[in-house]
């Protein structure tokens, strides 16, 4: 891999200028910062020049902050009353990619990236502006801006408006939904007064959601020129009561520029073949021989009986109601019979980690609930188990179903979103398919699924061995998307 430079120029290609809140590796919480380091990477292979737009919080270790290059610095005005803020620019780059982390101490030195609504508004009202403030700055103007999510909504808001006679204002935009739970809803008189947007947006085609409140994701969806989101299936769920967070009305009427480009995962940082985290690295051609002495690494580590014979299920997420957490609680003590071994890892929600915190010290040896944040353990994970467990609520994309299909774990998923676009069920009569999936959202749906997927590891290997090498020869790279991508950004040329 080549080295972190800080500062790059290049000439060729389409440009696109992404925008969002995180990126692997300085700071992620979730498959948006998974997807902000492998895009922007796949379409720098594809021809395009990228430059990532993030805040520079407090958080992204020193390691990091030591590659960044000072850029440059001006003020900007923000607010109703034109206060004036700090824009610091600082520039690091990576196989060709380049990013610029926006300084501001005043909204980005609180820590963690989210820290709650009050502050987040601000916080976010001053970055989408500040990214598209440090491009005429920079003079390089792209010819896409690609926003993601509600943190970066307010960036095509002020592309038509504040900056319509700028030289970024000939720039197309873009908003990828990655999870429409997160809107950014606040007071109207808070977002008039933090953005500094005109009277006239807060009407209920823009900003307004009732007499009191304004979303800063309808805005941008509104203001957009094109809107993604990452499965075909989540684009057309968006569309309905159930899953359109209460936005589905607004997507309708805006569908004519929706469409679903699935997420792919980046196959050099997940390369089970050079994987240095695990014990005994391996390919679609060994891992049958290989996925064992993973397993017993990952046993020994947590502290679980060490046996190759036993099923291990793996949970790697976030714990939050999404995830199908709920469905998981209902069954455990039927999931867990003598020849099987639970493996959590995740953090969020204190309700789940307590719940998984006492299934561990009620089966000793049998269930380990990790309640952290660490990727060396999801490598061992992703390695080590026989299945990954996904059975979310709604999954806009997901990527653990991807990485675990690229390690050989056999995905159990619930037919939503984007687990329903990339896992196909196995059938057990002509032995084709990816994974065991089940689709009401019905925990007795899941415990059937989970023992039909044990059933065939116990009782029909030579069956079982085929799902698993076929899963590693599945393409979940980006290349594909990637070109989908670049066909949206030509589209856009047109209009
Ligand atoms: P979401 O973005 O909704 O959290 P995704 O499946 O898109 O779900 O992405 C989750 C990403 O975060 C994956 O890369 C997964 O490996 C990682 N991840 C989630 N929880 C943890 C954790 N506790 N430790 C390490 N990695 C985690
Ligand atoms: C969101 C979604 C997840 C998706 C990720 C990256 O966090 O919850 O399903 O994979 O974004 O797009």
């Amino acid at each position: 891999m080549a080295e972190w430079k800080n500062g790059f120029e290049s000439s060729t290609g389409k440009k696109i200028a992404f925008i969002g809140s995180e990126c692997y590796p300085f700071v992620k919480t979730g498959g948006l910062g998974d997807v902000m380091y492998a895009l922007p990477r796949a379409l720098i292979r594809q021809g395009c020049e990228v430059r990532v737009i993030l805040p520079l919080y407090r958080c992204i270790p020193d390691k990091y902050k030591a590659l960044m290059g000072y850029r440059g610095s001006f003020m900007m005005d923000l607010t109703l009353e034109g206060r004036t803020f700090y824009v610091g620019i600082m520039e690091a780059e990576k196989d060709g990619v380049i990013y610029d982390f926006i300084d501001n101490r005043e909204f980005f030195d609180w820590g963690n990236p989210y820290t709650g609504l009050w502050e987040d508004i601000p916080k976010y009202c001053y970055f989408s502006k500040a990214a598209l403030a440090i491009l005429n700055y920079m003079d390089w103007i792209p010819d896409v801006i690609h926003c993601h999510d509600w943190q970066a909504a307010l960036a095509p808001v002020y592309l038509r408006t504040k900056f319509s006679g700028t030289p970024v204002g000939s720039a197309r935009s873009i908003l990828t939904i990655h999870n429409l739970r997160f809107q950014g809803i606040c007071s109207i008189p808070h977002l008039k007064y933090w953005s500094g947007l005109p009277d006239y947006l807060f009407n209920y085609p823009v900003f307004k959601i009732n007499d009191d409140e304004a979303n800063m994701f309808k805005g941008g969806l509104a203001f957009a020129d094109r809107i993604t989101t990452v499965s075909a299936t989540y684009a057309d769920e968006i569309q309905t009561d159930f899953y359109g967070e209460g936005l589905n009305g607004h997507l309708f009427y805006h569908a004519p520029k929706l469409q679903g480009i699935v997420n792919g995962i980046d196959v050099e940082q997940w390369n089970s073949a050079d994987d240095k985290l695990l014990v005994a690295p391996y390919s679609a051609a060994d891992v049958l021989e290989k996925k064992p002495e993973n397993k017993r690494a990952l046993q020994q580590r947590l502290g679980l009986e060490v046996n190759d014979g036993l099923f291990v299920i793996g949970l790697v997420s976030r714990l939050t109601d999404q995830k199908g957490l709920d469905l998981i609680d209902s069954v455990f003590s039927e999931m867990l019979d003598s020849s099987t071994q639970v493996v959590i890892l995740g953090t969020g929600d204190p309700r789940y980690e307590s719940s998984f915190r006492y299934y561990e010290s009620a089966n000793r040896g049998r269930v380990c609930a990790y309640i952290k944040y660490d990727e060396s353990l999801a490598h061992q994970i992703y390695a080590g188990s026989d299945v990954l467990l996904v059975p979310s609520l709604f999954e806009p994309c997901g990527l653990t179903q991807l990485i675990s299909m690229h390690y050989g774990t056999v995905p159990v998923v619930r037919e939503t979103g984007g687990l329903k676009d990339t896992v196909e069920p196995f059938n057990v009569y002509t032995g084709e398919g990816n994974g065991f999936t089940f689709d009401r959202y019905e925990a007795g749906l899941l415990l059937d699924a989970v023992r039909r997927a044990r059933d065939t590891f116990f009782n029909n290997r030579e069956q079982w061995n085929r799902i698993v090498v076929r899963d590693m020869e599945k393409d979940v790279s980006w290349e594909n998307s990637a070109k989908q991508y670049l066909r949206l950004y030509d589209e856009l040329k047109g209009i």
